[in-house]
């Protein structure tokens, strides 16, 4: 039988602002009380979390669990990716309805949701994409807003011919955006340099993994990005980088947020735990198994770069993108990189990899990782403080994370469905030990207690005050003006 409530003993909450050693008390799916010497009722089961933090738990911003694409469909379904998602630590994720172009986006958000809904085990949200263009897309994009809970639309500057939007069109669903209360998203690359860049390198007899990276380098994801900002600063649009990969790109989201732009960046954990001299190895499905886009980078520092950002607010989130495909999926594209499924894990790992690089290596402390894994994300997206936050009346989505404890990532032992993972052998202080969603532990000592159809859709709000609160002033005080002026009353050639 299910006790009647969950008594957190002796941890340290922490929280995005702050940590102070508190109990924390969790009934019917929800934080009833956070405190020291709490009034508890009997039939309770206590947990000791003596030595160990209280987090909220993980929220990853970006998922693709099922996705078919590039001829084929990601192996993590929404029953294992969000399974995996627990044993990590993450009790939310964000994932992404793709319509096909010229697709109704509201029938592509009802069938992801019927996929969705029977299989989650932890809560999720959806993003919807825009991949096409016309009035009727504009009106949906209104509906989602106002009636689906979606407040967030991500637009692709890549994948030419196949979900890619031109600049006027990216103009267009911005400004819709910007009416909606809704967050504009972009994947920033050049999709027609990429287009350019692949037939160039096969033509050179560059068929293998390498050439993704080579066709697609650094400044084809820096130029997008700054050609994304300009065109959402033009309409007064927030916006928010998804899978920042390079150190270039990273530099023009973080120049644009000193320039006063409402934009947010986010690292995904394959950028911020491993890099991309992975598409030069010599076992071609090693190199495949990181080829996703943007691409890992080549330059070795681009890791530790991308989260000193992600320390100081530079970048602001983190999600995964986890789109895995197995190795004989990837070996699609064995004698041309451009038909390898693009796509990486993550979604189990990502608070470790984070906790590792991030918290152990003296980059961040216990609360910016808070805010950089959850509250963040909870901010941006508008279900803060429902979640990303331990506090009286929020979800009991929580953690009880042992930071010294240490874990060794493999294939072998990982939840996910994908037959390979990107940080094989990594070693990560940082383990989660007892997760528990909507109230109920999910996994304990290493093993899952899930049900699927357990999680919840989280419908979320337009206007989101962490974001809008800026945009909507400036509306209001940076009206351009006209110039009031007596009429020209001189000579005026005739044509
Ligand atoms: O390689 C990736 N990123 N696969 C998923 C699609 C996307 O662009 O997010
Ligand atoms: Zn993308
Ligand atoms: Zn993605
Ligand atoms: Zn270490």
């Amino acid at each position: 039988m299910e006790p009647r409530g969950i008594l957190i003993k002796g941890g340290k909450v922490v929280n995005e602002d702050c940590s102070v050693i508190s109990d924390v008390y969790i009934e019917n799916g929800k934080i009833i009380e956070v405190g020291l010497n709490l009034q508890i009722p009997a039939g309770v089961r206590v947990i000791d979390a003596t030595d160990k933090l209280v987090i909220p738990g993980g929220i990853d911003t970006h998922t693709h669990m099922e996705l078919v694409f590039m001829g084929t469909k990601a192996v993590d379904d929404f029953h294992i990716g969000t399974k995996a998602a627990v044993a990590g630590g993450t009790t939310m994720i964000l994932d992404f309805v793709i319509p096909q172009k010229g697709k109704s986006l509201l029938e592509a958000y009802d069938c992801w949701r019927n996929t969705a809904d029977p299989k989650v085990c932890c809560d999720y949200s959806l993003h919807v994409a825009v991949t096409w263009w016309s009035d009727e897309v504009k009106k949906e994009m209104e509906t989602l807003a106002k009636e689906k809970g979606v407040n967030s639309f991500k637009m692709f500057m890549a994948y030419k011919d196949v979900f890619m939007l031109q600049d006027s069109e990216l103009y267009a669903a911005f400004s819709q955006c910007k009416e909606i209360g809704a967050i504009a998203q972009v994947h920033a690359e050049n999709g027609d340099l990429i287009a350019e860049g692949a037939k160039k390198m096969l033509a050179m007899g560059i068929t293998g993994p390498e050439g993704h990276e080579l066709c697609r380098p650094e400044e084809v994801e820096a130029e997008a990005t700054q050609r994304a900002i300009t065109i959402a600063s033009a309409v007064n649009c927030p916006l928010y980088v998804v899978h920042v990969m390079s150190k270039s790109a990273a530099k023009v989201v973080s120049n644009a947020r000193r320039d006063g732009r409402v934009v947010f960046g986010e690292p995904v954990a394959a950028g911020l735990g491993t890099d991309g001299t992975n598409y030069w190895h010599k076992e071609w499905a090693h190199a495949a198994g990181f080829v996703m886009g943007p691409p890992l980078r080549p330059d070795p520092s681009t890791p530790g770069y991308l989260m000193d950002l992600l320390a100081n607010d530079d970048l602001s989130v983190t999600g995964t993108d986890n789109c895995t495909f197995s190795v004989c999926q990837k070996a699609l594209g064995k004698d041309d990189f451009t038909k390898i499924p693009n796509g990486v894990n993550g979604v189990e790992d990502r608070m470790s990899v984070i906790w590792e690089k991030g918290v152990h290596s003296g980059k961040m402390d216990e609360n910016r990782f808070v805010a950089v894994t959850s509250s963040n994300a909870a901010k941006i997206f508008n279900f803060y403080p429902q979640k990303g936050h331990i506090a009286k009346n929020s979800d009991a989505d929580v953690v009880i994370w042992d930071p010294k404890l240490t874990r060794k990532i493999s294939a072998k032992t990982h939840h996910q469905a994908v037959d390979y993972n990107i940080f094989e052998g990594m070693e990560c202080h940082g383990v989660p030990v007892v997760t528990i969603s909507r109230g109920k532990v999910v996994y304990e000592e290493g093993r899952l207690k899930v049900s699927p159809g357990n999680g919840r859709f989280i419908h979320r709000k337009p206007f989101s005050e962490f974001v809008y609160k800026r945009i909507e002033q400036r509306e209001q005080v940076r009206k351009p003006t006209a110039v009031i002026r007596k009429p020209y009353e001189g000579k005026v050639i005739s044509i």
